[in-house]
């Protein structure tokens, strides 16, 4: 018999809950809906899964009757519930003459049960329907309460009607085959309905997760589960958890059918969940977000002071449980790109159109406590509330505790409420614990005793008190089969180890059980003990760790000893279980040192408490403590009551906070006779800054001194607390009284604080002491660093700088500890408020609520781009490490990657020499080989802690020789990039020839570098090919250092920006068997491209040439090939590998190759890989998890002329493609125009969706050409020169512009030079060239006006204005008609570029630049060599405007000192004030430095006005001291003539120096403008040749 569970709703039994239902369905259906046509809808996904069961089903049924079935089944996802998706099934039932008794069958997830439900509503005004949801979300939400709709543009849902569903059948068996991530989707609105309306059921959800899982995950055959005698216990439990939130939700809907009140509840986690959906849709799945909206909510009812945060917690280690994100910086939303427009004012702005709101007040469902809500509706929450959850960050602003004196418990230490916990459970009689710390461990533990049915739990004050009902120490066997789960809680695991020895005897025995990482963590020497003392205990997996499987046989007792120098809880363990081992024990502790005593004390300690006393012995001779425990045979005895002491390092902060603001503040539950280190706080540091401090046993209040007043605490040694020091350096920040008699320090001021003993804080969550230093200096605190620790040198508060941003470094204590120094420094911000989750989630709401400061939320805006000057280096970016063989170039390579990016340069070997103040060579001779790489290893490893971020570190050749080391760089290459060097052999044995200064082998060296090869792969994720063989250009070598370095850090990837939406983007495809062909066109073939595809599949090294037919190429000629590429050109590589299914020429079953040699295109800092969705999943995903900057382009081509753009496959492939590719790209072929169009709406459709990816979809052959004109995203182009093009259809980048401004999609623009006399000057033909070799339209003219007058505004308000140059005189004048200037036109004072700024909504703005500077700097640039940064010194002569932009320019480039000479002074002392920072000081004569002469000269006075003769009339005299230094760039302005006083002087007197013309910096300024205008690069070389050509013959 069917075994069928009906839930009823609007008083039907309408719900039919079960498992393989589909005959009952069918049956039922046929039975009470008689009709002529039963249609059932369902998406491609399901009907692939369940159609044919069905389709069976109904036709042997209808077999000998007139009624019809029909199927039909819709693409999958979301973008078919929209009106075309409803008219396709809607033109499918009139077709089929479908007529008013036709009953609609939806099967599928929420998506078909809103979209047919919609249909089923207005067909024909309406017909019957049943739901038969096969997603969790659509058993337990969407498919109950008759709520029906589809998506339009403007948001989701939009449209639809109620309609009710005559059944919903729940066949729990189709979530067999439910992706895992669609069940947790599902489970959010399971937990949330259990949240807010049962405690009991959330109970359930949260200690049995695992077993839900399990339910899913265990296909069942036979239809077993159907019958209630097959049902397994899981299928028992998940329909429980089903049909408990059906319930629910029926109940809510039968009492508020139309949304009025109630049914609001529902909505928990929505308000917040909706608006982060609408930002992350279709990426992140509605579950996810209501995941994460349910915890903001739950935080601000938190806030409100309605919901504790025991329930926060439950509520989130519950979701996490089901494998859902709990915060917006989960990883796996945080790496989607749209999440970084996840801004506070957005979500507001998103949450103000929500449907529950009323008026202006947006209404948030408000839990009271797990299981209830605070009003039986959602509440109405102020805007500035929802802002302080919301924000990343926050401030507390200053002032004096509203509740002083403040009275507060904080939370309870998580040691202390392990082990309470246990022990009530094992105890007898009933405790009620106060101030537990909910965490892991203890939800674990509770959850393991239950099963173990060795005591019960219940919850009081909503949460807060738990009532421990203890089982006396019996213990039984868990139900059968059944693991005891305890995730990855390791204190949990340790303690529970010994508790399941104690287990009663049974025949089946007990196993222990975690996730994966608990699985590696080890307890071997615990239950080797067990195991000695007589318990039987077996691994079930890997040695040494869990599962455990455990014979109950209660413990033997007696001798037990243990190897106690690894972890003390393997002490406490035997400790805690020993007094029910069936003997007395004798715990005897080896192994030497035991670890952290005071751990085992506290065990002792509160076992006493509990009523079981301990001895510990002591040597009889020395009376010394003996590492031997005598344990007593007893059964605890519950207190009725048990206080969870306070977490000492916690309660530092709300007594520093009464310290710095002169109040009282007393915690109650901590005092002198407190196990914690961290609990002398009070005493040793309070006190003596000048706090009265009153403590008892069990009571800490101190009172601070008036604000100000604070001592410096001279010399302190905080080894016994060293967690405190964070919260002492705040105060000492601000403690300026001298130290008490007795601590003054004689070797520092007065308003010392030094603290001592604190090394171990180097390496906690973050280097605490390296942080301290760098964020009280943003106060303007000075700091010294110590070996073990710091000094801070106090300063009154009002000297401190207000508005800092303090960066925590992801650590709550640092959090913690500035917003102590918040309270009395305004505008402080504390940057990641959540960091203090860790120990004290409610930290602010406390600081808030119960000691009376207020606190508000802040947006930070930009918080990622580290140039910000206020708070440099927030964002840790990992250092880059260099390896490779000597020789190979790391130095060099090493030294223009730290110029390039602006690191510290650091050498391993100099570090090593420095640090052993001996030559690696003689350490070597004096010491051996291996105790060289033993210490070479440790330098690794301190290099890489101290150097952390944002350095450049080149190691010695020789460290992959050395297992520990490989291991260090392997650890280090997840988070930062390790790059290996590499040169050509025969190179490096030429290059290092006669050198001497290292080790020498003793071997060849070609043995070497083939031994060492594999290892440098293995510890490398990126390779840098040192091309030294064909001595290549210095400029390219490093132009593709900074390329390659900016890339793989992440500092600056190489990506264009015309890949942004609503950009036109291109890509040359090059289709050459060597590269080295296409190299002498490179620039004119790749002119306009973005970016350059290498068809690998196409690639023929010499011997194979013409080879045709499938081929694999070589890596080594792949690699030569992708370094040749990158000398030639920076732009980005797209790295494709076309099969010859997919019509390239690389065998389809070379899987493994084609991966071989994507790794080796990640490695080389490839920017773009071409992926074809048909390969494994396994090798995709194995190439996306180490991708690193590389972006992926999911490709899909169709050559069979099938691919219909309006049908379900090309979604499926779409949807495939998204799933790893950042970019989509779908290839079909037209065969008619039309085609082209419902390509271009496919694209549309898909692309809609704000955070949808870019999309490159095209047609080919050459009826597709239009749809290459349309595509936006990367479109392939071809150029005349190449040999062949890519693929049919191909068009170059010059005829797709042509064509889009045929089409009338690239309008032609007007550009202009504005000035006077400008009627020789050069920029018509500059940019005239520029535009006709691109082939864009537009026209550049000449306007010359007496002044900015009514046609300078006619000209650049027309609609067609697309750009303007200005020159003189009018370059300050224009700026009143600009609506903004870049922050360098602001400087420079002067504007010489116009940009017209075209807004989304289609209006314009008109921007001003200057690209003056950018031309100096660029010209200069390119004549110095490439390892000079900040020159020394430059020479400025004149004043004028273009003074201006040179001093910017060279300020730019960073040269030290500025020299600056002009004959009249003020106006040159006008400019010396208007750079205050670059330091530009005046000289009264040429050659009388004041500090290092010149190396950079820059002219702006014209020619005629200088002479190299003395004593010219009117004329500046040039001596030839300007040119003193040996080498240097002469930049003169002066247009004409070519050969100008300055730059013939240079010529004769100055040997070394290099000149630039005033055309060549015309030039250059002239291209950055290009650029700005069209957003493509200046065809540099066509432009140069023609501007050269014509100022030659003027
Ligand atoms: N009407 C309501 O009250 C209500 C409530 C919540 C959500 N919704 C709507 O529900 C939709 C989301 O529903 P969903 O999460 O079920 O998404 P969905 O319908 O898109 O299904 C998710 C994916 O799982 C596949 N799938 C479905 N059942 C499967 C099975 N048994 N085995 C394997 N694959 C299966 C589908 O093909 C699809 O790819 C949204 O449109 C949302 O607006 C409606
Ligand atoms: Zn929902």
């Amino acid at each position: 018999m069917v075994d069928i569970q009906k839930v009823s709703i609007l008083g039907k039994e309408s719900i039919h809950c079960g498992f393989h239902l589909i005959p009952y369905i069918v049956q039922t259906v046929l039975k009470t809906l008689p009709s002529s046509a039963y249609v059932l809808v369902t998406d491609t996904n399901v009907a692939s899964l369940y159609l044919g069961a069905f389709t069976t089903e109904f036709n042997s049924a209808l077999a000998n009757s007139e009624s019809r079935f029909l199927s039909y089944a819709v693409a999958p996802g979301e973008s078919v519930k929209s009106r075309d998706g409803k008219a396709e099934i809607e033109d499918f039932l009139l077709a089929n003459t479908c007529t008013r008794d036709t009953v609609i069958l939806a099967l599928g997830g929420g998506v078909i049960g809103d979209l047919v439900g919609f249909v089923a509503a207005t067909f024909m005004r309406g017909v019957k329907f049943i739901q038969i949801p096969t997603t969790l979300l659509a058993m337990v939400d969407s498919s109950v309460g008759g709520k029906t709709a589809i998506d339009t543009p403007h948001g989701k849902n939009l449209i639809g009607a109620f309609w009710q569903p005559e059944y919903i059948f729940i066949d729990a068996a189709f979530l067999e085959t439910l992706p895992a991530r669609e069940f947790s989707n599902g489970m959010a609105e399971v937990v949330k309905t259990a949240a807010i309306w049962n405690e009991s059921d959330f109970a359930l959800l949260e200690s049995r997760s695992e077993e839900i899982f399990t339910a899913i995950q265990t296909p069942s055959s036979n239809s077993s589960g159907r019958e209630k005698s097959t049902r397994s216990t899981a299928q028992d439990l998940l329909l429980r958890v089903i049909i408990g939130s059906i319930s629910v939700k029926s109940h809510i809907v039968t009492v508020d059918e139309r949304e009025t009140g109630l049914r609001n509840l529902v909505n928990f986690g929505h308000t917040i969940g909706h608006a982060i959906e609408a930002i992350l849709t279709p990426t992140i799945l509605h579950g996810e977000c209501v995941s994460i909206g349910m915890i903001f909510e739950a935080e601000i009812a938190r806030q409100m002071g309605v919901l504790g945060q025991v329930a926060v917690g439950r509520l989130t280690r519950c979701l996490k449980a089901y494998n859902l994100p709990v915060s917006i910086n989960d990883p796996r939303i945080a790496r989607v790109p749209a999440a970084k427009l996840i801004t506070v004012d957005r979500l507001l702005d998103i949450m103000k159109i929500d449907k529950k709101n009323s008026g202006p007040v947006k209404k948030i469902v408000i839990l009271s406590r797990i299981g209830a809500t605070y009003e039986q509706k959602a509440t109405g929450v102020a805007d500035s509330v929802i802002t302080k959850i919301l924000s990343e960050a926050c401030k507390v602003i200053p002032g004096i505790p509203s509740h002083d004196p403040v009275r507060m418990a904080t939370p309870g230490s998580k040691s202390i409420s392990n082990r309470a916990l246990l022990l009530a459970a094992l105890g007898t009689g009933t405790c009620r614990l106060k101030n537990l710390l909910h965490s892991d461990d203890t939800q674990v533990m509770m959850n393991a005793l239950i099963e173990l049915q060795g005591a019960t739990f219940a919850w009081e004050d909503g949460g807060e008190t738990i009532v421990v009902t203890g089982g006396g120490g019996s213990l039984s066997v868990p139900a059968k089969g059944k693991e005891v789960y305890l995730g990855n809680a390791g204190t949990a695991a340790r303690f529970l180890a010994t508790v399941c020895t104690l287990v009663q005897p049974a025949p089946t025995r007990t196993v222990i059980t975690g996730n994966a990482r608990m699985k590696q963590r080890p307890i071997g020497p615990l239950v080797d003990a067990l195991r000695a003392n007589g318990s039987e205990i077996d691994y079930l997996e890997s040695q040494g760790c869990l599962p455990l499987s455990i014979t109950p046989a209660g413990l033997k007792g007696s001798r037990i000893q243990l190897a106690a120098s690894v972890s003390s809880q393997y002490v406490s363990s035997i400790l805690l279980c020993a007094p029910y081992a069936l003997e007395p024990v004798i715990l005897e502790l080896t192994g030497g040192q035991v670890i952290s005593q005071p751990y085992i004390d506290m065990t002792i300690a509160m076992m006493k408490t509990f009523g079981v006393d301990i001895v510990r012995k002591t040597d009889p001779e020395t009376g010394k403590l003996l590492d031997i425990y005598e344990i007593p045979h007893a059964v605890y005895k519950n207190p009725p009551e048990y206080n969870i002491e306070s977490d000492a390092s916690s309660a530092t902060y709300p007594l520093a906070i009464a310290a710095i603001t002169g109040t009282t503040c007393t915690i109650p539950n901590i005092g002198s006779a407190s196990l914690q280190g961290d609990a002398r706080f009070a005493k040793d540091v309070l006190e003596p800054m000048g706090c009265k401090v009153v403590q008892t046993e069990t009571e800490t209040t101190v009172t601070g001194p008036p604000i100000g007043q604070l001592k410096a605490l001279g010399y302190v040694d905080m080894e016994p607390m060293t967690d405190a020091f964070l919260t002492a350096s705040v105060l000492a920040a601000v403690a300026i009284g001298t130290p008490h008699p007795g601590r003054e320090l004689s070797d520092a001021p007065n308003n010392t604080t030094r603290i001592l003993g604190i090394a171990n804080q180097r390496v906690k969550e973050c280097n605490r002491i390296r942080a301290m230093i760098d964020q009280l200096a943003k106060f303007g605190v000075e700091t010294k660093e110590l070996d073990d620790g710091l000094e801070v040198y106090g300063k009154p508060i009002p000297e401190l700088k207000t508005g800092v941003s303090v960066h925590c470094y992801d650590d709550h204590r640092v959090a913690m500890a500035f917003s102590v120094l918040g309270t009395v420094i305004k505008e402080t911000v504390l940057e990641e408020k959540r960091c203090v989750e860790k120990t004290w989630p409610n930290w602010w709401d406390d600081l808030e609520n119960k000691i009376g400061l207020k606190v508000e939320g802040v947006e930070l805006h930009d918080s990622h781009s580290s140039g910000s000057l206020s708070s440099p280096a927030i964002v840790e970016t990992p250092s880059v490490v260099i390896s490779g063989m000597r020789g190979s170039g790391k130095t060099h390579i090493g030294e223009l990657a730290a110029l390039s990016l602006g690191w510290p340069f650091l050498d391993a070997d100099h570090y090593f020499e420095e640090k052993y103040q001996i030559g690696i060579k003689e350490f070597v001779a004096k010491n051996s080989w291996p105790a060289f790489r033993e210490a070479e290893t440790e330098t690794l490893k301190k290099l890489l802690k101290d150097y952390s971020a944002k350095h450049v570190i080149s190691l010695g050749g020789g460290i992959v020789e050395t297992p520990a080391a490989r291991d260090v760089l392997e650890v280090y290459s997840k988070k930062g990039p390790v790059v290996h060097i590499v040169r050509d052999i025969e190179e490096i044995v030429t290059y290092l020839g006669a050198e001497t200064a290292r080790p020498a082998y003793g071997e060849p060296i070609e043995d070497v570098y083939t031994r060492r090869a594999p290892w440098y792969a293995e510890v490398c994720n990126y390779k840098f090919s040192n091309n030294t063989k064909s001595g290549p250009d210095p400029k390219a070598v490093a132009q593709e250092v900074s390329r390659f370095f900016k890339h793989v850090t992440g500092q600056s990837p190489n990506h264009p920006a015309n890949l942004a939406k609503g950009k036109k983007s291109y890509f040359l495809s090059l289709t050459y068997p060597d590269i080295n062909l296409a190299l002498p066109h490179i620039n004119e073939i790749t002119t306009g491209v973005d970016a350059l595809e290498l068809r690998v599949d196409l690639l023929r090294d010499q011997d194979s040439f013409d080879k045709i037919g499938s081929y694999v190429p070589s890596k080594v000629y792949v690699t030569n090939q992708l370094a040749t590429l990158r000398l030639a050109t920076s732009l980005p590589i797209v790295f494709t590998i076309r099969t010859v299914s997919q019509g390239g020429s690389f065998p389809d079953a070379a899987e493994a190759e084609a991966f071989e040699l994507f790794d080796l295109a990640v490695r080389a800092g490839v920017e773009y890989i071409d992926v074809e969705i048909s390969w494994s999943a396994k090798c995709i995903s194995g190439l996306i998890s180490k991708k690193g900057q590389a972006k992926v382009i999911a490709s899909w081509h169709d050559w069979s002329g099938k691919l219909a753009w309006d049908g379900t496959e090309v979604m499926q492939k779409y949807q495939d493609a998204d799933k790893f590719g950042d970019i989509v790209k779908i290839v079909g072929k037209a065969n008619t125009l039309e085609d082209n169009f419902t390509l271009h709406s496919f694209v549309k459709k898909v692309t809609a969706a704000s955070g949808s990816k870019p999309v490159l979809a095209i047609n080919m052959g050459v009826v597709g050409q239009m749809s290459r004109i349309l595509n936006s995203t990367f479109s392939p182009v071809t150029h005349p020169l190449l040999p062949n093009k890519a693929a049919p259809g191909q068009l170059s980048f010059r005829e797709i512009q042509t064509a889009l401004n045929l089409i009338g999609q690239l309008p032609t623009q007007k550009h202009y030079l504005f000035g006077t006399p400008i009627s020789h000057s050069p920029s018509p033909t500059l940019h005239n060239t520029g535009f006709e070799t691109l082939g864009l339209p537009h026209k550049y003219e000449i306007l010359e006006t007496k002044e900015v007058g009514e046609q300078i505004k006619a000209a650049i308000t027309a609609p067609e204005f697309g750009g303007a140059s200005v020159t003189i005189p009018f370059k300050l004048d224009v700026i009143p008609l600009l609506d903004s200037l870049s922050p360098e036109a602001k400087l420079i004072g002067a504007v010489n570029t116009i940009v017209p700024v075209v807004k989304p909504d289609g209006s314009k703005t008109l921007h001003g630049d200057n690209t003056d500077w950018r031309g100096i700097r660029e010209a200069i640039l390119s004549k110095l060599p490439t390892k000079i940064t900040q020159p020394g010194a430059g020479l400025i002569i004149g004043a004028g405007g273009t003074s201006r932009a040179a001093i910017y320019a060279l300020q730019s480039l960073g040269t030290k000192k500025i020299y600056l000479f002009n004959r009249t002074r003020s106006s040159a002392q006008a400019l010396v004030d208007a750079f205050p920072d670059a330091k530009v000081e005046l000289v009264e004569n040429l050659g009388n430095w004041s500090g290092p002469s010149p190396t950079i000269v820059v002219s702006t006075v014209p020619a005629q006005a200088t002479s190299i003769e003395q004593n010219v009339a009117e004329s500046m005299y040039l001596p030839e001291s300007v040119f003193e230094a040996h080498s240097g760039v002469v930049v003169d302005m002066a247009y004409k003539p070519a050969e100008t006083p300055l730059l013939t002087l240079a010529k004769t007197v100055g040997k070394g120096w290099q000149c630039v013309k005033g055309v060549e910096v015309l030039l250059e300024q002239g291209y950055v403008q290009f650029e700005l205008w069209t957003g493509r690069r200046a065809p540099r070389e066509v432009i140069a040749e023609a501007v050269l050509k014509k100022y030659e013959s003027s």
